[in-house]
């Protein structure tokens, strides 16, 4: 029996549902580990506030109503409501109140909350992820099969050249050998490195810092790079030539959608409980490439993962196709969000 109220608490902290109980004032009395990470602040600095103060209802009207629909003793569940939370993220969620009361003047209010981006994003992951690692495998199979031949033809083209009666005619073969050269490139590319990933212990500021070096050399000063590091972030399990790899295309790409011009942030933080595909993680890392230029350009919005979509005449569309497949080979994730004037790339990594 004794073990029972530590028995509540695990099933409490370990839930993926946010949990808050106020008293009767609907002053925060409580709040699990899940509601820690969607206010983003820890349960000692939220204790004493007040609903109000935790949550905001997005016009005056609705709010009222909604305080006083809570004071009214009965329980009651709402689906899709929109909210702004203490850390001004607004999300959209599914809320049940429940009264408790346990003597006339002592009411409590246990209120459940469920985003439902949440659930939409985690279904959406699970389709991604699928659609990407099927159009991965066409197209490394493909240049597996371009592969070979393609060496075949630019020996041949070697051989021919020698037997060329007049220098004039090298002409054509150097256009042979030098278009297999681009072709060789260009598997080489999507084939990527060879092997699984060498796994070690990686400490993400650092790869930041390279990446961060290697972008600077390539860009003049009117392109700003800024960094928003959390310091205790621990090191995640990763190959760092792959991280690297990730992360140069992601800011690459950045800095190319500023053309010459803008703001480029490099963040990290920690996030709790997290779910990557099909996988719930306790701790994952979350590195992001934010940037200050046009944003992704609505047509190809819902397919820049896939291999060969560019908006861009030099580009040849496999920078992201490849970084999501490093990303995903280190059982992670790269999400998008963009708008004119804010885009973010996240890599999402399990930390242990
Ligand atoms: N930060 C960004 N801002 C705006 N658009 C972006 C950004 N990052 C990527 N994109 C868009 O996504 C497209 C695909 O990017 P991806 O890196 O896969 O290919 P690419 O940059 O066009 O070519 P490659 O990387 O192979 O040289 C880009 O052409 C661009 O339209
Ligand atoms: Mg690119």
């Amino acid at each position: 029996m004794s073990k029972q109220p530590e028995c509540h608490k695990r099933v409490l902290e370990n839930m993926s549902t946010v949990v808050l109980m106020l008293d009767a004032d609907l002053i925060l009395e409580y709040v699990n580990p899940a509601g820690e990470t969607l206010f983003e602040q820890s349960a000692r600095h939220m204790m004493g506030m007040p609903y109000v103060e935790l949550i905001q209802h997005r016009d005056e009207i609705s709010a009222s109503k909604w305080i006083d629909e809570i004071k009214s003793g009965q329980s009651f569940t709402r689906h899709g409501v929109p909210l702004i939370l203490l850390n001004h993220n607004e999300v959209t969620a599914n809320i049940t109140i429940l009264p408790l009361t346990s003597s006339a003047d002592n009411t409590k209010y246990l209120i459940e909350i469920t985003p439902v981006e949440r659930w939409l994003r985690i279904a959406r992951d699970e389709q991604r992820v699928e659609q990407q690692e099927v159009t991965q495998e066409i197209l490394r199979g493909l240049a597996h099969e371009i592969k070979n031949p393609l060496g075949g033809l630019r020996g041949a083209a070697q051989l021919l050249e020698r037997e060329l009666p007049s220098d004039d005619l090298k002409e054509y073969t150097q256009v042979i050998i030098s278009e297999a050269d681009r072709l060789q490139a260009l598997v080489n590319r999507i084939l990527g490195p060879a092997g699984l990933p060498k796994l070690k212990d990686v400490n993400v500021h650092e790869v930041l810092e390279l990446v961060r070096s290697l972008i600077k050399i390539e860009v003049n000063d009117k392109i700003k790079i800024h960094r928003d590091y959390d310091p205790s972030i621990p090191d995640v399990k990763a190959d760092h030539d792959m991280l690297i790899q990730a992360l140069l295309n992601i800011t690459r790409n950045a800095c190319e959608a500023l053309k010459g011009k803008g703001n480029i942030t490099l963040k990290t933080r920690v996030v709790r409980k997290y779910t990557i595909g099909f996988k719930r993680h306790k701790l994952v890392a979350c590195i992001e490439v934010i940037d200050d230029g046009p944003g992704i350009p609505a047509d190809i919005r819902e397919k820049i993962f896939f291999p060969m979509v560019t908006s861009r005449a030099e580009g040849s569309g496999l920078g992201l196709a490849i970084s999501q497949s490093l990303i995903q080979q280190h059982d992670g994730l790269i999400e998008c969000q963009s708008e004119p004037g804010h885009t973010v790339f996240s890599v999402i990594l399990p930390i242990n």
